[in-house]
């Protein structure tokens, strides 16, 4: 796994897969082999000297670096304005623990989030549609997937595959629930604010069944027998 380094990144194409959802399609100044789930810090210029940071996952695809982000505040909004040829500084790989090379596992995602397990190898993946016009995004990878709608389709879906090793990018309640309903197993990519990206801050820590970890350092991939249950 490479360590982490600044690196350029020339936006080569950003646009709109659908509504709120965009595909960011950037140039690096060094080849990077970013792993399922690992994630890159990139430099938003706002305007006036003002700048911020973000962390998103990336994949390489069709040999480009891509983002598939989402707009939801003041960052993900300056990122949807910037235009091909500029230039932005990005820190990355990031993410010490990615998904597992386990071809076996099967896969779900939802939303934007099937980014982080595009990826991957599988025998079978599920997606989870939760706005109109998200399948542009398994079009967008070339995936075929089963695309469901509802929770109660998932588990129709999932019930004949009770006891298997699954590797979901999902809310986590969601795959506590499919985990307590079908017994499954595997991995799961969770989400968190982070804010130094290398450990030192514990901006990022989330609370495990052995303790609080570090998404940055930890994860973001993590065990699902480790995902804590509110009660
Ligand atoms: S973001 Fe600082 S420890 Fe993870």
């Amino acid at each position: 796994m490479s360590y982490p380094r600044i690196v350029k990144a020339e936006i080569l194409k950003n646009f709109p897969l659908c509504k709120d959802i965009y595909a960011l399609e950037l140039s690096l100044s060094q080849e990077l082999k970013p792993l399922p789930g690992q994630f890159m810090f990139l430099k938003i210029f706002q305007g006036f000297g003002e700048s911020i940071c973000r962390p998103f996952v990336f994949n390489s695809f069709n040999e480009k670096t891509v983002i598939i982000y989402k707009i939801v505040g003041e960052g993900t909004l300056a990122l949807s304005k910037l235009k091909p040829g500029e230039i932005l500084s990005a820190i990355a790989p990031l993410g010490k623990r990615p998904f597992s090379s386990n071809q076996e596992n099967i896969l779900i995602a939802s939303g934007v989030k099937l980014a982080a397990i595009a990826g991957l190898q599988s025998p079978e993946l599920f997606f989870i549609e939760e706005n109109k016009g998200e399948r542009e995004i398994l079009q967008y990878f070339q995936l075929k997937a089963t695309i469901l709608k509802t929770k109660e389709e998932l588990f129709e879906a999932i019930k004949p595959k009770a006891g298997k090793r699954f590797s979901l990018s999902i809310q986590s309640e969601l795959a506590l629930e499919l985990k307590s309903n079908f017994n499954i197993a595997g991995e799961i990519f969770m989400q968190a604010r982070v804010a130094c990206g290398w450990g030192a801050c514990y901006g990022c820590a989330i609370e495990t069944k052995s303790g609080y970890k570090r998404l940055c350092i930890d994860g973001p991939v993590f065990n699902l027998e480790d995902v804590y249950r509110v009660n």
